[in-house]
């Protein structure tokens, strides 16, 4: 594997011990991925945030390195919202402990913002080389922004944002973002929600496992495909996908699709998905929620008063540029929560049903939270909340 004079100088130890470890391990993936040198990258996001992922001896870790990041470098969402976990009844136990890992990234450098959307927060742009690990924020910039990442591990992504480098392999080369499969759709999309687009990656990610797709007769906006990413990395594995005439790569790439299994999706494998079991709960915000979502929120609330517990989920960021909105949701009753989520909270354990408008959500929520979930737009979501 090639290394630059500088990437030499960082494994002699010139840049202490910490950095010196961090290449290594970097140097160590490259090879087991027959990467032939590293990349500079544009931003990391960091998973292993959440210290019942982590425990005691990965805080440990944590706590022996001695770096700071070179490259702006956020956090995945834990398992409260780091000011208000006390009304969200968290255990004062598990908040000390979360609160220390937190300590931990913020000593080495990383942004304390925990959100499974960092494009809304640095400036991310056709192909940027990243070090991502959250797999909807990985699907996100690979597809809808045409950025590179591959799907980084909890230490990958931490020594990227200490060195600023990752190998370069796997979806950072022109070779490996080709499609693998087509998806025809044979539907009216036009009125489709950012829910169906959810929906539709929740039933094609279970057809198409871990190959790249490429979806034509579908229009969707950066919301709805934000929602289709999410879902189709959560019931396949599917890190890059592109839309016919929509996505970037697709608009500037002229692929060939000659020979790739054609697998057609109709409109009732998707309306399917909907149904309507009663649920004690709804939850917006997987992936977290854009502005323009936040502010959909509150035009539906407006002068409403919520009769289920409705939660929101943003990034702080998102929240503190949203303030008027996120103030009207509040005022319904509602609740807009920023670092954690629905899928990774233990507070959404309580409930028996929870309603999402999430296809990831929808596929994560029984297991997560032990709860049975319905997907419905968010619109049907104000609806059931508000009664
Ligand atoms: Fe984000 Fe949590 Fe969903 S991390 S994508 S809101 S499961």
């Amino acid at each position: 594997m090639y290394l630059d004079p500088a990437d030499e100088r960082i494994l002699a130890g010139e840049q202490g011990e910490t950095r010196q470890k961090m290449l290594a391990l970097l140097v160590a993936l490259g090879k087991v991925f027959g990467a032939e040198r590293l990349v500079p990258i544009r931003s990391a996001q960091v998973s292993g945030a959440s210290y019942k992922t982590i425990g005691k001896y990965g805080l440990e870790w944590l706590n022996s390195l001695d770096a700071k990041a070179v490259v702006p470098a956020v956090l995945n969402p834990i398992g409260m919202p780091r000011g208000r976990w006390e009304e969200m009844g968290i255990d004062a136990d598990f908040a000390g402990k979360q609160q220390a890992v937190v300590a931990a990234y913020e000593r080495l450098g990383v942004m304390l913002e925990c959100t499974c959307t960092p494009y809304y927060l640095h400036e991310t742009l056709f192909g940027d080389h990243l070090a991502w690990s959250e797999s909807s924020a990985v699907s996100y910039a690979n597809s809808v922004i045409g950025a590179r990442t591959n799907r980084e591990g909890g230490p990958g992504a931490l020594a990227a944002a200490l060195t600023g480098k990752t190998p370069f392999y796997g979806f950072h080369l022109d070779e490996n973002r080709k499609p693998q499969v087509i998806i025809d759709i044979e539907a009216d999309t036009r009125n489709w929600s950012i829910a169906t687009y959810g929906a539709l990656g929740y039933q094609v990610g279970k057809l198409v496992g871990n190959r790249i797709p490429y979806f034509r007769g579908i229009h969707a906006d950066p919301d709805q495909l934000k929602a289709l990413g999410a879902a189709l990395a959560a019931t396949g594995a599917v890190a890059l996908y592109h839309v016919d005439g929509v996505t970037p790569e697709a608009k500037v790439n002229h692929y060939p699709l000659n020979g790739l299994e054609e697998i057609v999706v109709e409109s009732a494998e998707i309306t399917r998905i909907f149904t309507d079991i009663p649920v004690d709960a709804v939850a917006v915000g997987c992936p977290h929620c854009s502005p323009a979502e936040i502010g959909t929120i509150a035009r539906l609330l407006e002068g409403k008063h919520v009769k289920k517990p409705l939660y929101v989920f943003a990034s702080q960021s998102v929240i503190d540029k949203n303030r008027r909105p996120v103030q009207i949701i509040e005022k319904s009753g509602a609740r807009v929560y920023a670092d954690t989520c629905m899928v990774v909270s233990p507070v959404m354990e309580q409930y028996t049903a929870i309603m999402v408008n999430s296809g990831k959500a929808l596929a994560y929520v029984p297991d997560m939270c032990g709860a049975a979930a319905r997907i419905g737009s968010i619109e049907e979501c104000v609806k059931v909340a508000t009664g």
